[in-house]
């Protein structure tokens, strides 16, 4: 293995964009399949990966909400949670801040808290047992229209508590942020921290939609902000977070090529840019393969591993004690 992979492996790392249905490997898809009595159209868990060629993000959004259908219990959200959280152990992740999406499940009668707790009883085992700190993002299926959002944010109303923010995902073109500026705006009065998927195949206008309309405190991809330079320059001015997906952005042919992707642009104009697995079972692998292939293609090197490391950590919404903890360990581990 070459120093810049090791160095990957060796530093602790915080992931900020991951979609937990999204870890839903073939074979834990299979068996709960086979657990809950539920019918898919594969024959087998190879036949399941093959199906995973994508086009563009409508591709695989099709697929993601056929594959979350096995999902029917407090416990199958609890064993998905649990063997993502495994992951993150063998890759040195953390903290993770993890998207759930309900509106995925509670349209197929799973309820909300069955959802939420499933998950939830998963994150606190993995603070215990495996040191892991977490936080819960509910994101918003942004296909569907605003008032099937405000009945969501109903829905977590007891849940609140425990829930760290709102975000906005699927199908993004067609859907600009605008459409759901009324339920971000109750969301911010409750106190919830606001996040939004925006410039994956939306245009620039959606990223400043995202941070005008939604307030939000990060972006979820942000890729095509770089068509715009005022843009950028304010993206880097207000240290705005990007959390960019690599192995996600090649899948959904965000980019042409892993050699075209953009990440050092973006390090280089200021931006705060942080690296994540976005849908890891569907698109290649975890936090570190998403680094990895970064070294394969691009040389990443160690400066920017270690600025991509501490964005990580001083984008997430930990508090600021915390994330100086976290900055210290990672120059430690920087250092041997
Ligand atoms: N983009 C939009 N919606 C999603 C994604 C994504 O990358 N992953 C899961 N839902
Ligand atoms: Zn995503």
């Amino acid at each position: 293995m070459n120093n810049e992979k090791q160095l990957i492996r060796a530093l602790p790392k915080a992931e900020l964009h991951i979609h937990i249905e999204g870890s839903l490997e073939p074979e834990m898809m299979f068996e709960l399949a086979q657990r809950n009595g539920v019918k898919l159209p594969y024959p087998d868990v190879a036949a399941i990966r093959a199906a995973y060629e994508f086009n563009c993000l409508q591709d695989f959004l099709d697929l993601y909400y056929q594959g979350m259908s096995v999902l029917l219990t407090q416990q199958d959200f609890h064993d998905l949670t649990w063997a993502y959280l495994q992951r993150c152990r063998d890759d040195n992740v953390v903290h993770t801040e993890i998207f759930f999406d309900p509106q995925g499940h509670t349209a197929r009668g799973v309820a909300f808290d069955t959802v939420f707790e499933g998950i939830w009883s998963a994150l606190r085992r993995g603070e215990q047992d495996l040191g892991i700190s977490s936080r819960v993002i509910m994101c918003f299926l942004r296909h569907l229209d605003e008032e099937d959002a405000f009945a969501t944010l109903q829905q977590a109303l007891p849940f609140l508590d425990r829930i760290e923010g709102v975000g906005l995902d699927s199908s993004e073109v067609g859907h600009p942020p605008e459409k759901f500026l009324s339920v971000f705006q109750r969301a911010g009065e409750l106190g919830l921290k606001r996040v939004a998927h925006a410039g994956e195949e939306g245009p620039p206008e959606y990223v400043v939609g995202a941070l005008d309309s939604l307030r939000v405190d990060r972006v979820d991809h942000g890729n095509r902000s770089l068509e715009d330079s005022a843009l950028v320059e304010r993206l880097a001015r207000e240290q705005i977070p990007l959390t960019v997906c690599p192995q996600s952005n090649l899948r959904l042919a965000v980019i042409d090529d892993m050699t075209n992707h953009p990440i050092r642009q973006m390090l280089a104009c200021g931006l705060k840019a942080t690296i994540n697995s976005d849908d890891p079972a569907y698109f290649g692998g975890y936090v570190n393969d998403n680094f990895n292939a970064l070294v394969n293609a691009i040389e990443l090197n160690r400066d920017e591993i270690l600025s991509l490391v501490r964005n990580s950590f001083e984008a997430s919404f930990l508090d600021p004690e915390s994330i100086s903890r976290h900055l210290q360990a990672v120059a430690a581990a920087a250092e041997a």
